[in-house]
């Protein structure tokens, strides 16, 4: 898709669609849809009058072939009420647009912006758009839709002076939506064809594309790191497990760096404590924090960001086997703590454990993991949030504030001793699993025995990783939510 910025009157842009923004109620205040609407017969009038169209949120009307304008068609989205309003909006609308069959049948298409919009409108319309109308074509040998997608998509504006905004704001939504669809895409990936391996060849790839650096422990060098909460879960899989380390250096600063922590369990199958049939399909996308962290250093590289990141993924297969991890071994981790195993399929944090310690090497500014750890995620938030837990009442709080910018929602879970307590073992240090009182909670109060003196805060995307329904800019299927909020919470870094 190629993408042009411009300037000049709405009657006169070359292409095939036209797209323009509309408040709820609002089209006599729009100096713009007033003028429309005079060039147009009084069409606009009609479709208000009539309560076809209102412009309420994603509410959509296609008007067709008018000979006064370049255009072949005009559709008009709504924002919703101006009062509820945020840039989010403008993200919805847009994907709303980029799934209508008007649009997917358009060679070319332009969003008209207006005079109240800037930067952050232009990267709200990117996103939305390139993220709504993604697909997962990869496995389809028919019917490939790419083959009808539109081509070109211009960002235009009746004011030269602010085309400069307009432009930085498209620019910057390409590269963000660029890093959530690979996020997407790897969650996408069955578990046949991302394993520990392929996936490190994919961080490996995508590293040298983007001034990124990169290192693969293979097992060996796993082994001498003496990672045993990591080689316990790969026990009982024919794959070996890998650990990514990435790093991108900012030009700017010799900054202590942050260190995101990722999943990257390749596929779940509970292992001995093995999962019940239904939707484990779903589990071979338990590597996505692991994606999210990929796709974040990707995406923080190709904007420059003024601050120094480490990436870390311990990769593993999770799997039943005569060779595998099982109910009551107790095993080593990295840092010497030893765990008892109480369920093998609490093995996520088995992984992020020596992940975490192995973040301590850094002296980092602060620790970030993001991990699908727990099904009782479900219960706290539903598909709605994912809970956060952490530390730091600053990092937290910008947590917060990414959250809402992005519109990936996020909801602090308390960390108290009453929590702590629930996984002490009796013969161990400590034990893989609280039983059924507050999973969430319990998973993060393991992880933290593994952090070291710094800022930490975890992040736990079960259910939200998978959108069931379709939303306007998330597809059914992976969300690639996580992204958005880490680039965010990054591109505004403050020391905790
Ligand atoms: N990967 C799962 C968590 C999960 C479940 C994510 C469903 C998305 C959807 C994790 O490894 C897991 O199995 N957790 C267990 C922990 C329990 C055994 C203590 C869980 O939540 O049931
Ligand atoms: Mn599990
Ligand atoms: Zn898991």
């Amino acid at each position: 898709m190629k993408f042009i910025s411009a300037s000049g009157d709405i009657g006169k842009i070359k292409t095939s669609t036209v797209v323009k923004f509309c408040f709820e109620k609002m089209f006599k205040d729009d100096p713009i849809l007033v003028l429309l609407d005079k060039n147009l017969g009084g069409v606009i009038t009609k479709a208000f009058s009539s309560g076809e169209f209102e412009g309420k949120l994603n509410q959509i009307i296609v008007f067709h072939n008018f000979s006064k304008f370049s255009a072949e068609k005009i559709i008009m989205v709504g924002l919703g009420d101006k009062k509820k309003f945020d840039d989010d909006c403008y993200r919805q609308a847009a994907g709303t647009v980029s799934r209508h069959t008007a649009v997917r049948k358009s060679k070319s298409l332009a969003f008209y912006f207006d005079l109240h919009d800037n930067d952050k409108t232009a990267q709200s319309v990117a996103e939305g758009f390139l993220l709504g109308c993604f697909e997962m074509t990869d496995y389809k040998t028919e019917n490939n839709s790419k083959n009808n997608m539109t081509e070109s998509l211009q960002f235009y504006c009746n004011d030269n002076q602010r085309i400069g905004h307009i432009k930085k704001g498209m620019e910057r939504g390409q590269i963000i939506a660029d890093g959530v669809i690979l996020a997407r895409r790897l969650a996408f990936h069955p578990g046949n064809v991302i394993t520990p391996e392929t996936f490190s060849n994919e961080a490996i790839s995508i590293a040298r594309k983007n001034r990124l650096k990169c290192r693969v422990l293979s097992e060996k060098q796993i082994k001498t790191e003496k990672m045993g909460a990591l080689l316990a879960v790969a026990k009982g899989s024919e794959l070996p497990p890998r650990f990514v380390i990435l790093e991108y250096k900012s030009a700017r600063g010799a900054n202590r760096p942050i260190v995101l922590v990722g999943k990257g369990i390749t596929f779940d199958s509970g292992g001995i404590s093995l999962k019940p049939p239904t939707d484990m399909d779903e589990m071979k996308g338990d590597m996505t924090g692991g994606a999210i962290v990929l796709a974040t250093m990707m995406t923080a590289s190709r904007l420059k960001l003024p601050i120094n990141l480490v990436g870390l993924i311990p990769l593993a297969e999770n799997m039943p086997s005569g060779k595998a991890l099982k109910p009551g071994d107790i095993i080593k981790s990295r840092k010497g703590k030893t765990i008892e195993i109480i369920n093998t399929d609490a093995e996520g944090r088995l992984i992020l454990a020596d992940a975490l310690d192995y973040a301590n090497k850094f002296k980092p500014q602060a620790v970030i993991d993001i991990a699908t750890l727990t099904g009782a995620a479900l219960y706290v938030l539903g598909y709605a949030a994912a809970p956060i837990i952490g530390n730091n009442k600053i990092l937290m709080d910008a947590l917060r504030a990414a959250s809402a910018t992005s519109a990936e929602k996020v909801w602090e879970m308390p960390l108290w001793d009453e929590y702590r307590e629930l996984i002490k073992s009796n013969i161990a240090d400590i034990k893989n699993s609280g039983g059924r009182s507050a999973g969430t909670i319990t998973a993060s109060a393991f992880l933290e025995c593994f952090i070291g003196e710094w800022p930490w805060a975890h992040i736990d995307i079960a259910y939200v990783d998978l959108e069931k329904n379709g939303r306007p800019y998330i597809p059914k299927g992976a969300s690639g939510i996580g992204v958005r909020l880490l680039i965010e919470l990054l591109s505004n870094w403050k020391r905790p």
